[in-house]
């Protein structure tokens, strides 16, 4: 009964609105384009359909899920916004940034989506995602589509190789442009800490705010921030000053380690040096290296101003020992 595979069908944006609508009515799951990555996306009001989510990730119960909404009266019926929340929202939404409000006791969210916490996460998408909610009339609550712990699907073909055999539909909408998840923020005690950096730069964050983001963990935060995660089957080895026979090499910017000339493969996150280009090829570069079935990937040493930050957080979660997670 249990190992029923499935085959996921992969359709195109513009073809696949209805059945994807059709999908959420049924209680079931869809894999969806976002801005940032591809998400895994079911009702959030409805409880069978977020199991299908935890069981098609594998993902552990207490991880909770963002609440993905089309429009700012959604999101007001579910969280509570403080001004600095409601500044943030204005500024930001849509786009690649998840607030952790308040849960209103009176929201019509499925505690399995939030894991039982009293605060949830909010973000309103931009693209295929944003019209498909607005259609739907409730919350999706989506995780990144793929299989927990491993790295985020930016594109149809790498979700549907990865969930394909456990979903029944991809829609595809190429690569994402964000190509990073969302940031994550939190505002406790009028201060507004960042609990993920992601496809919004904390210096853009801060700019508009006209004050410092509070940064370090505390208390739970983001239970499913387990240091191992986005892991590719390869060892990683980061700011690598030279690559050793045998090892594939993540290269960055225009100047070469020593050694880059003999990796088994080589590719560039950006040969300008373009964080932006970076945090958008980092997942599919990863995944492609790792195909190649080298014991190791070395990567370049990339800079930790903008996106930077962002990217050496999934880059040193992917290099974390795997034991027990
Ligand atoms: O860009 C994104 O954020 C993508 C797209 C699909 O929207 N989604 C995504 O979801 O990255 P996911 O589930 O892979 O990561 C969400 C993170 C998890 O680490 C979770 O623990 C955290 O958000 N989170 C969810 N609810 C939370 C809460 N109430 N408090 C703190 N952290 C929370
Ligand atoms: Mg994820």
């Amino acid at each position: 009964k249990g190992s029923a595979s499935k085959v996921a069908q992969i359709l195109p944006a513009y073809e696949a609105f209805e059945p994807a609508l059709a999908l959420l009515r049924q209680g079931d799951v869809v894999a969806v384009p976002t801005e940032t990555v591809y998400g895994l996306a079911g009702d959030a009001t409805n409880g069978t359909a977020i199991a299908r989510i935890y069981e098609a990730k594998g993902r552990p119960r207490f991880n909770p899920l963002i609440a993905h909404v089309s429009d700012m009266d959604m999101a007001m019926r579910i969280g509570l916004f403080d001004p600095l929340s409601q500044k943030l929202a204005q500024t930001f939404w849509p786009g690649p940034l998840t607030l952790v409000v308040p849960l209103k006791p009176d929201a019509n969210i499925h505690p399995l989506a939030t894991a039982g916490l009293a605060t949830i996460a909010l973000r309103m998408p931009r693209g295929f995602a944003a019209r498909l909610i607005a259609a739907f009339g409730h919350p999706l609550a989506a995780p990144s589509a793929n299989t927990s712990g491993r790295i985020s699907g930016t594109s149809a073909q790498a979700v549907a190789a990865d969930l394909g055999g456990r979903i029944s539909l991809v829609v595809d909408d190429g690569a994402t442009p964000v190509g990073l998840e969302s940031t994550i923020l939190k505002v406790e005690d009028g201060k507004v800490r960042l609990l993920r950096p992601g496809g919004i730069a904390a210096e853009e964050i801060e700019a508009a705010l006209g004050t410092r983001l509070e940064r370090g963990a505390k208390g739970i935060e983001a239970p499913g921030m387990m240091v191992s995660h986005y892991a590719p089957v390869a060892g990683m080895r980061l700011d690598v000053g030279q690559v050793y026979p045998g090892e594939a090499l993540l290269a960055f910017g225009s100047k070469r380690v020593k050694g880059a000339d003999r990796a088994a493969m080589l590719l560039n996150l950006s040969p300008l040096g373009d964080l932006r280009e970076a945090a958008s090829n980092l997942f599919s570069f990863m995944q492609q290296l790792d195909r190649t079935g080298v014991s190791m990937i070395a990567v370049e040493p990339v800079p930790m101003q903008g996106l930077g930050e962002a990217i050496n957080d999934r880059l040193a979660r992917a290099a974390a020992p795997r034991n027990g997670s």
